[in-house]
């Protein structure tokens, strides 16, 4: 086991280079089991996620070749299986993602339920109901989702009922081999969909209008092999605005995807940061000055990303005035005001609402992270904590973001990881 040793107190200053996005990859990866022909994927981020995602279409018969310049080749020619094991599942959610186009290529998928994480029950219903549609049979038995369609499946006009990312995902992966024209209402707009769309239109698929609520798809009879390179993490730029905005530094982000963060960025103009951006980097500058507490609700894009939620929570812990935050896509993402209540933190939860005064200084003790940015929000409290803080359960952190102590060291943060 890892943990994150900070000393709080030093303002961030410098440069950092954006990694690739999680919530990008990961959705691709599973669509590269979508065609036989070689496709070469660069700025990939080197995470356990994409580890594991890797495993998993690894162990269906996918091969992959690292280049010299960190691009990966994936090879889904000899595919051999069609299972998604528990064991694997369990580690990351986001394993669903293979069922459409293992059921739109070869006809079959055997899929672990993911079962629930530590910040909500993560049913999949939405998936299943959208795979139905599309002329699937499903059994959900032994824990395991049973799908299969005898011959090919067939478009179909398909409203989500709930916004759905991974969900509406899954069903533009299923759909751009099936049969005929599929419609699909009540679509996710986030930008890591429009990627996936972009990605498999390189393919040879017709998918229009991602990036909207209704996503048009004319299936064809199979794609082919390109390259692609993933968008930048918004997410991973987000936290590390967070963090510098939380110790009143002045930072620049390199290779940042500014205009898909357009409610985050908002958020921060709003505590009090300066913010310049140009095509592809984002400079924020406290110029010294304690944010002021800002309310958030979160909500699908292109609102305030739930993924941000935690970060911004950490901000107004310490934050001029009192902050709410509110959380509307789920039901337990509050682990992390626990631990910044034992840093000192006076935050109030009531039902799916934080209520945040913020107090000068919070103070550095031994924290464990729950999950993803909860585990992220923390070693944000630490830069700012007096003393020293100690993250425990690192491996939820490594899960999102590469080489963060590295990053961070580099924007003058004191901050190790060490083995215990
Ligand atoms: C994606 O998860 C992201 N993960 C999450 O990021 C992100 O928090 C979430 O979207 C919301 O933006 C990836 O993209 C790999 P949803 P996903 O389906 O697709 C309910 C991170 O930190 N729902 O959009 O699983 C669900 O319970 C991770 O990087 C159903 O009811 O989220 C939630 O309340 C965490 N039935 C809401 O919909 C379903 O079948 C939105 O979930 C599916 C979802």
């Amino acid at each position: 086991m890892t943990r994150l040793i900070i000393t709080g107190g030093e303002a961030l200053s410098g440069e950092v280079r954006v990694s690739g996005a999680k919530n990008s990859a990961l959705p691709i990866l599973a669509a590269t089991l979508l065609t036989e022909d070689k496709v070469t994927l660069n700025n990939v981020p080197h995470l356990n996620d994409i580890t594991t995602m890797m495993e998993l279409t690894g162990g269906l018969g996918t091969r992959f070749l690292i280049d010299e310049h960190m691009g990966i080749e994936v090879d889904a020619s000899k595919i051999i299986g069609f299972k998604a094991p528990y064991d694997l599942v369990k580690t990351m959610r986001a394993s669903v993602l293979v069922l459409g186009p293992l059921l739109a290529r070869f006809g079959e998928a055997e899929v672990s339920l993911p079962g629930g994480c530590a910040i909500g029950s993560r049913p999949v219903d939405l998936h299943l109901r959208g795979i139905e549609a599309l002329g699937a049979q499903v059994i959900l038995e032994d824990g395991y989702i049973r799908a299969r369609v005898n011959d090919r499946l067939k478009g179909a006009d398909i409203r989500i009922e709930k916004v759905s990312v991974t969900g509406t995902e899954n069903l533009m992966m299923a759909a751009v081999l099936a049969k005929g024209t599929t419609i699909i209402r009540n679509a996710a707009k986030e930008p890591e969909i429009i990627d996936l769309a972009n990605f498999l239109n390189i393919l040879g698929a017709e998918i229009k209008d991602a990036g909207t609520e209704t996503i048009i798809i004319e299936g064809v009879d199979r794609l082919h092999g390109g390259n692609y390179s993933i968008m930048p993490d918004r997410i991973e730029a987000g936290t590390y605005l967070a963090a510098a905005a939380c110790t009143r530094g002045k930072i620049k982000l390199k290779k940042a995807a500014p205009d898909t963060m357009t409610a985050i960025l908002d958020k921060f103009e709003k505590t009090g940061a300066h913010i310049n951006v140009d095509k592809d980097s984002i400079e924020l500058d406290m110029r010294g000055k304690r944010p002021k507490a800002v309310d958030i609700c979160t909500a699908p894009y292109p609102a305030f990303p739930t993924d941000m939620q935690a970060q911004f929570m950490a901000m107004n812990c310490i934050a001029e005035g009192t902050g709410t935050i509110t959380e509307t896509i789920f039901e337990n993402r509050f682990m992390h005001v626990f631990e910044m209540q034992r840093m000192g933190a006076n935050i109030e939860v009531k039902d799916n609402t934080a209520v945040c005064q913020g107090i000068d200084l919070l103070t550095g003790v031994p924290v464990m992270a729950t999950d993803l940015r909860a585990s992220a929000s923390l070693v944000i409290a630490g830069l700012v904590a007096e003393g020293q803080t100690i993250v425990d359960r690192i491996y939820h952190i490594d899960r999102g973001y590469e080489c963060i102590e590295e990053k961070l060291a580099l924007l003058g943060a004191k901050i190790r990881r060490e083995p215990y």
